[in-house]
């Protein structure tokens, strides 16, 4: 894999916001994730990716240890809870502690819902839904304040990354829309519960389409090239555009934020365009 960004002077924020701050990412080996993950790392954090393929992990690892960034990668499924556990063990083993958890493992592909069965439903929200409830809920103990290494008044962060294809309705995406709205829902919910009782903050990310991502050529290789590009709202958008907003949300000029979702997508979700 290839790194995402040729500098990280692009970054209009200073390199050392996150300095000492630990990141969990799972999904953190490709796409979306990866790019905040090396963002996050340029900008101070250390790095503890965990995804479902080891090719992919380990060479994720080793581009962020090649850029100086202390990083770690652990293979496991957000759907296995034991996974999760080992995931969380392994970072707070390696680091000391965990500040900042973004949940961007996803799983999707565009089917009719006439031609999706109920376990391909299931399967998606279970990846998308559940697994980022499941990864909140293993990472409480660990993001809390007074959490192990942490200071016994501040809270962490999660970011959870979520989608636009449920503002509305989106054409062949019944099971992602519905296991986003669950994101979306789960991200309110313990902003509320756990920014009250914690001091952590939760928030959500809704890109909308990035280029040189599974989401972009798995769900709209042919709009991409040809029908959404003639919506004037369209506009392809970076890792590094969802990576800029990830380290806003995560740094202290995000600091009062909490329970809401970003949509980065420049407009597009407003027009709904139909593929
Ligand atoms: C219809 C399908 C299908 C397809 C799988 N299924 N692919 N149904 N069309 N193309 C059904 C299967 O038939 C099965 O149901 C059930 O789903 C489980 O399939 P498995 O292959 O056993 O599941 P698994 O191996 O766990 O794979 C999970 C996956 C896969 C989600 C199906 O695509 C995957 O692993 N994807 C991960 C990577 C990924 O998709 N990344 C992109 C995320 S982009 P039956 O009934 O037959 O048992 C993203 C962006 C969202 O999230 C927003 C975009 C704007």
């Amino acid at each position: 894999m290839e790194s995402s960004f040729s500098s990280s002077s692009r970054s209009p924020f200073k390199g050392d916001i996150l300095k000492g701050q630990v990141a969990v990412l799972t999904g953190g080996g490709s796409g979306i994730g990866y790019g905040i993950a090396e963002e996050l790392g340029k900008h101070g954090a250390s790095i503890s990716i965990m995804g479902r393929r080891k090719h992919v992990v380990d060479s994720a690892v080793s581009i962020l240890t090649s850029l100086g960034i202390p990083a770690i990668g652990i293979v496991g499924d957000v759907r296995k809870k034991d996974d999760v556990v080992k995931v969380l063990d392994a970072t707070i083993e390696h680091f000391g502690k965990l500040d900042i958890l973004v949940n961007a493992a996803a799983g999707n592909f565009l089917v009719p819902a006439e031609d999706l069965s109920p376990n391909g439903f299931r399967t998606v929200i279970d990846i998308d839904a559940v697994g980022t409830f499941t990864v909140c809920h293993e990472a409480l103990k660990y993001l809390k304040k007074g959490g192990p290494g942490r200071d016994p008044s501040k809270g962490g962060l999660i970011i959870n990354i979520s989608a636009t294809l449920h503002y509305t309705a989106t054409w062949y995406q019944i099971h992602v829309s519905a296991a986003k709205a669950a994101v979306d829902s789960i991200t309110r919910s313990l902003a509320l519960e756990w920014g009250t009782d914690y001091d952590i903050r939760v928030n959500g990310i809704a890109p909308g389409p990035i280029g040189d991502t599974a989401g972009a050529s798995k769900l709209a290789p042919e709009e991409i090239e040809s029908s959404i590009p003639s919506d004037p709202l369209f506009k392809l958008g970076e890792k590094w555009d969802i990576a800029m907003a990830a380290l806003y949300l995560a740094c202290d000029a995000g600091k009062y934020i909490n329970g809401t979702t970003l949509v980065l997508d420049g407009g597009l979700w407003l027009s709904n365009p139909r593929p």
